[in-house]
């Protein structure tokens, strides 16, 4: 089976870890102050905190800007579930709006038309590592005074208008997790210029301790560890190779499948650099996961990313949602599937990939 993830592990990450282990020093240390200093001056921002998950940078992330109980925070349905669980986890109401239809993320004037007197902040997702339109994000954000922040979880090395994904928002979050452009197995990071909110983040998620055992807050433990920084130093050396050999896949699959009249090849907006987290297709007609069906049983790793919107998962049925909230986003997460595109899909998987295809119909 050609897989839809599959990290690039070498004797770089193997080496450092064992440094690492080697060193005695397995928590918390030099690494992840490495990491973290590396990682933001790549994205490009004045502080990057590591934690233990995209989720936790989220969650810590939302506290750290002062999102609270009964605050509304407007985001997309179609991610996931971790973007709106932040949401609540912080005793805020997820508002959903509505995404485009080419490029899936979350649509600017359906951004707009849910801002109330309650809106406090606006979770975009730069999904399948397309980033949104940062433009018109941006301006209604600061029109309405309400804080932006970036769910980059998907966009390590992405690009608008030729600025880094992760460097718009008032804060924007990244995941390290196995299937991410880079990986540390588990593990996050937030990413801010704003000092006071890094400060913040930072002793959340350390057990509220500001100073050896002084804690000022009711905090966590969400910390990073060397061993998942050494690996996360070591990725991130790799990161633009991966990521233009996505590009070089992706450009691949395009050529070949776009003359299927049954499948849409993914849009691409004129001014993004796309970090092809997902190479993400939608099939016109109700035999999607027929499809996704006979693709895997033939050797292709072909996933749904995401086949339920969050407000139609069981858990949220007490937000009192109703199909119809996001009709596009509904419709689109009937119709999409994601193929392998990662930097291990190899010229002779690309060409099976396209045979399996169009052997379909
Ligand atoms: C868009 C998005 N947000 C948040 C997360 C959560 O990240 P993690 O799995 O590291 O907690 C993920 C990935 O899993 C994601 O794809």
């Amino acid at each position: 089976m050609i897989p839809i993830a599959s990290p690039d592990i070498g004797q770089e990450e193997i080496g450092a870890v064992v440094e690492v282990l080697k060193s005695g020093r397995v928590v918390q240390g030099k690494k992840v102050a490495e990491f973290e200093e590396k990682f933001s001056s790549y994205i490009g921002t004045s502080h990057g905190v590591a934690c233990s998950s995209g989720t936790s940078a989220l969650q810590f992330g939302l506290e750290s800007i002062g999102i609270k109980k009964d605050d509304e925070v407007i985001t997309t349905p179609f991610t996931f579930i971790a973007t709106s669980n932040s949401i609540l986890f912080n005793r805020a109401k997820p508002v959903f709006a509505d995404i485009g239809e080419k490029t899936f993320n979350i649509d600017p004037v359906n951004i707009e038309s849910k801002i109330t007197e309650k809106t406090k902040a606006v979770v975009i997702v730069h999904l399948y590592g397309q980033p949104c339109n940062m433009k018109e994000i941006k301006k209604i954000c600061s029109d309405h005074d309400v804080m932006l922040i970036e769910d980059a979880a998907q966009a390590h090395g992405a690009e608008y208008d030729g600025k880094k994904a992760g460097t718009f928002g008032d804060i924007s979050t990244f995941s390290f997790y196995a299937s991410k452009n880079m990986v540390t197995g588990e593990g996050g990071m937030m990413l801010t210029d704003n000092d006071a909110v890094a400060e913040k983040f930072r002793v959340s998620i350390n057990q509220g301790q500001l100073g050896s055992y002084d804690h000022v807050m009711v905090g966590y433990n969400n910390r990073m560890t060397d061993i998942q920084a050494a690996i996360g130093v070591e990725q991130l050396k790799k990161l633009g190779k991966m990521n233009t050999r996505r590009s070089k896949n992706s450009k691949f699959l395009t050529e070949e499948l776009e003359n299927i009249s049954w499948l849409e090849t993914p849009y691409v907006d004129g001014n993004v650099k796309h970090a092809w987290h997902q190479y993400t297709v939608k099939v016109n007609g109700t035999f999607r996961d027929d499809f996704v069906g006979y693709l895997n049983s033939n050797g292709v790793g072909a996933r749904v990313y995401y086949p339920k919107l969050s407000y139609v998962q069981p858990a949220y049925q007490d937000l009192g949602y109703k199909e119809g909230v996001c009709p596009i986003a509904e419709s689109v997460a009937k119709q999409v599937l994601s193929l392998p595109v990662h930097q291990n899909v190899s010229r002779s998987d690309l060409e099976k990939i396209v045979e399996v295809i169009k052997k379909y119909r």
